[in-house]
This record gives C-alpha cells, structure tokens and sequence, in this order.
C-alpha cells in the first residue's frame, strides 16, 4: 500500500481529460489530488467520480480554478468551496474539512492532512504590502485571472480568507499527535523559494503565504505536497522532501508518457536529500 499524488489535472482540456480516464486503477493505494482539478463542479464532480472507484481512499484539496466564480455568481467564495466539499463526500473522497486519515502502509505511518491555505499576497520582496505587490507584479505585465474570478464571500479580501483558514488549520494540526508523523498537502507551495516561475516570476504573488514558511519543521512531517505552479519538482529543506506534483496544461506535459508516470509517490518515496544541495529534481 502506497500513497500516490498528483494534481492540476485542468479537465477543461480534452487532451487531460482523456487522460484522467486512462489513469491505472491501483485499489490497494491512496491518492491525494492537489487541486486545480478544473473550473465547473460538475467537471470537479467528473474526476472524483472517474477516479474514487479506483483507489482505496483519495483526497482533494481546492486550487484557484476550482474557487472560480465571478462576481455575479450564485455559489462564490466560501459556499462555493462548502460545495464542493460536499460533491467530494458523495464520492468518498476526504477533503480540508474531514480529519487526516492515518496511512499505515509503506513508508507509514503518517497522518495525510489534506489543507486549503489560499495566499496573501506576501510572496513578494519585503516590505510590500498588497498593493504594492500588484503593482510590483502588473509592471511586468502579469496579473492572475483570480483577481477576477476567484470571490472571497463572505471574506472582504483572499488575504482575508487565507489569514482565516492558516488560522483554523494552525489550531487543527497543533491538535494532532505531535508522535506521528504528517504529509501536507495543499495546492499553494508553502513557501516561497520553492516557487519558480522562470518566464514570469512575479506571478510569485499568487502562489502562498509567508505563514507556511515552517510549517514543515513545526509538525513532525514526512512530506509536503503542492501543485499550482505547473512545474514538478522534488526538493528537500531541513531534511523534509517536498513534492510539487502538477501535470498543468496539455503544453506543460508529455502526452506519450502517460499520465500514470506523472503519479508520483509520495510515501514510501525516495531516500535523502540526494542531492548535498536540496534538489531540485525535476521531473519531465
Ligand atoms: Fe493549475
Ligand atoms: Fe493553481
């Protein structure tokens, strides 16, 4: 028994679709989905329906496609993610709201702590606040789709609600037996350094919190697991290996590989850091 994780399966694409459909049922094993999944619930509905059946237990986290809305959307920001939290129940599959299962297979045990963090704009050089990260951003002429899309309600900011959910997840970890280890996973890198975006790095204000900097070195934790970023990645910081596990657009992958290769396993994993320097280790 094995856990396995992938994420930013974006069905919205055909060519991802098509994919999902062809992934290898492994029943003994677990699956955490790292979210991104796609836009519209019953497309998110699709890929817990398509892939529960064929793992002993899966998990989703949301991404920011997922929370996508707009404004005059009836079902925004918190009740959108109650939502599909709800669509995930009806297929079995454990969300940031049920309480971490513990994996005792190999690798084992650890509790697999599926969170929804979001990001507050602090991913930036120091000393800007948000608005001078967005215009530190819009200067390179980036600004993320979220901004129109992705809702707070009932929240007055993302900042707002991200500063809720790190504070409620805080106090849910902190209530965990401190003896056995963890694998945490969310859709945002949990920090900083690990995010980059080559092409377009001030992007980089989209993609966490400074609040999950440590979080690695707080709670016992085996693993880190993320997506979000489009950019697989192993790396490894104060002996704890993170895992950056999106299969992204159909350009940011190889469709003759298959999907089953970008399925990477989390627990039992790889010895190390392998590498003196902490990786990364990228995975094509
Ligand atoms: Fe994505
Ligand atoms: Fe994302």
């Amino acid at each position: 028994m094995k856990l396995f994780a992938i994420s930013d399966l974006h069905v919205r694409h055909s060519v991802n679709r098509d994919a999902v459909e062809s992934m290898t049922a492994r029943p003994d094993d677990w699956l955490i989905l790292a979210g991104d999944l796609a836009e519209k619930p019953e497309d998110i509905e699709w890929v817990f329906a398509t892939l529960a059946p064929r793992f002993a237990k899966v998990f989703w986290v949301p991404g920011n496609h997922e929370l996508w809305s707009g404004p005059k959307s009836d079902l925004k920001g918190v009740a959108r993610y109650e939502h599909l939290c709800e669509l995930a129940a009806k297929h079995g599959v454990l969300t940031p709201e049920d309480p971490p299962a513990l994996f005792e297979g190999e690798g084992g045990p650890a509790y697999v702590c599926p969170l929804f963090l979001l990001y507050d704009y602090s991913f930036c050089p120091d000393g800007m606040d948000r608005t001078e990260a967005l215009a530190w951003s819009a200067e390179a002429g980036l600004v993320c789709t979220d901004e129109w899309y992705l809702e707070p309600d009932p929240y007055p900011s993302r900042e707002a609600w991200c500063a809720a959910r790190v504070e409620l997840t805080r106090e849910r970890m902190d209530s965990l037996p401190a003896d056995v280890p963890k694998v945490l996973v969310n859709h945002f890198p949990f920090r900083m350094d690990l995010v980059r975006l080559f092409k377009i790095p001030r992007f980089v204000i989209w993609c966490g919190t400074k609040e999950t900097e440590d979080w690695h070195t707080r709670w016992n934790t085996r693993a880190v697991v993320h997506g979000h970023l489009h950019m697989r990645a192993t790396d490894w910081r104060d002996g704890v290996r993170f895992e950056e596990v999106a299969i992204g657009y159909p350009r940011h992958w190889k469709q003759d590989r298959g999907i089953d290769h970008y399925v990477r396993e989390i627990l039992p994993g790889p010895d190390g850091p392998d590498r003196g320097w902490g990786g990364p280790i990228w995975h094509r």
